[in-house]
């Protein structure tokens, strides 16, 4: 079935957080949302058919988990990443953010450290620093419009004896790169030699450019599979963020078994059981929907790398391998972080994300969100170009 992307789906009073509370994250009702990591397109239609049957069986009683639940996970992984993961490695979990805070708190104690990559997700140093535990940042390198990493710096990061934990964003949020086996190897390796657990957050790994792989780092070995516990979710893929559900890999038994317990303890046993239908169905049928989606924002992408050379050269885009999350070099244009960010919202109308919000590296930056229709696109680079015309005159 053909997707009609273009189609405008009106989000207003919907509860949504990217459209309807922009008055409480920016202060201003009149701007186009183009921040929070949601997209603006209906779910895959067998999900919608999926929903609308159990939401008309009446009954919504408590849920246990079906094993064809896990069997369609099983069988995404295998045919998406070409993966074999076992039944038993799968936990569920309502969502990967809550899973991370989880992990911080299982697996490391208060005062420890933990090694996360900036400019990264800000959540990742929430889920540290209100556990009480202190950030390690291997910040990430920007050469010629690229991000890599510094492995001296990372393996000087993770030597220390108080350092438990790395959390990788893998593919990254917002530099947008897919990491290469050669990089996730070394990452892998490093973390084995100095006894650091990886807790690898692959929530954006279905969405990445055709040209690029999405690797999971679990794969690469058997060691890493024992040291790494993995977070994907069909939230990003399929637009269910707002159903909560998320899985997490964990072939290491200790470490699940470990993690179990801590679930058992806070009685974290059922999930929502639209999310459950929700899932199963998108990973069941959502791979054409997927495919179509993925050429759609390509061309969002494509749409905006022309768009701002043309017409916006101050701005700088870094390329994502992966994700549909943009992000913006707006150093050129002279104005210091919270300045940019208000320029953005005041001046130009757009709500993006803060680049500084995403920790070290990220002043001067703005992360856009493409996974819209076109036109939106169209309207939100307009009013970013006629803003900074303005700005320069
Ligand atoms: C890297 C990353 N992890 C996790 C999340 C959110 O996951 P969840 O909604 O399952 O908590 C996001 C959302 O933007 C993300 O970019």
């Amino acid at each position: 079935m053909e997707i009609d992307f273009n189609q405008p789906v009106n989000r207003k009073n919907t509860g949504s957080m990217k459209w309807d509370a922009t008055a409480k994250w920016f202060g201003e009702t009149e701007v186009l949302p183009m921040w929070v990591a949601d997209m603006d397109f209906m779910s895959p239609p067998p999900v919608i058919e999926a929903l609308k049957q159990r939401v008309e069986h009446g009954v919504y009683g408590y849920v246990d988990i079906p094993d064809s639940y896990h069997e369609a996970i099983i069988n995404w992984m295998n045919s998406r990443h070409g993966r074999t993961v076992e039944r038993d490695w799968l936990v569920t979990s309502p969502g990967v953010v809550v899973s991370l805070g989880l992990l911080v708190q299982c697996f490391t104690e208060p005062g420890e450290q933990v090694v996360i990559q900036s400019p990264v997700y800000p959540p990742f140093f929430e889920v540290i620093r209100r556990n009480d535990r202190i950030v390690a940042n291997n910040e990430l390198k920007l050469e010629n419009g690229r991000y890599t990493i510094d492995f001296a710096d990372l393996e000087q990061k993770l030597s220390p004896d108080d350092v438990k934990m790395m959390i990788l964003c893998s593919p990254h949020n917002p530099v947008g790169r897919v990491w290469t086996k050669h990089e996730l190897q070394k990452i892998g390796d490093l973390c084995l030699k100095h006894n650091v657990l990886l807790v690898s957050d692959e929530i954006h790994a279905d969405l990445v450019y055709r040209e690029h792989h999405h690797l999971p780092i679990w794969s690469i070995s058997d060691e890493l599979a024992m040291n790494t516990i993995t977070c994907i979710s069909p939230g990003k893929t399929f637009n269910l963020p707002g159903l909560q559900t998320a899985s997490l890999i964990i072939p290491n038994p200790k470490l699940r078994e470990t993690f179990q317990t801590l679930l058992k303890n806070l009685f974290f046993h059922a999930n929502n059981v639209l999310s459950i239908t929700a899932a199963d169905s998108a990973y069941r049928h959502g791979a054409s929907w997927l495919d179509q989606l993925i050429d759609y924002v390509r061309g969002n992408l494509d749409f905006l790398l022309n768009y701002v050379d043309k017409h916006i050269p101050q701005i700088k885009v870094i390329p994502p391998e992966g994700t549909y999350l943009v992000w913006l070099n707006c150093r050129e244009l002279g104005l210091e972080p919270e300045a940019l960010h208000q320029f953005m919202i005041k001046e130009a109308k757009v709500a993006m994300n803060a680049g500084s919000s995403f920790g070290p590296g990220g002043e001067g930056f703005e992360r856009i969100n493409i996974a819209c229709s076109r036109a939106t696109l169209a309207e939100g680079l307009k009013r970013i170009e006629q803003a900074v015309k303005n700005l320069s005159s």
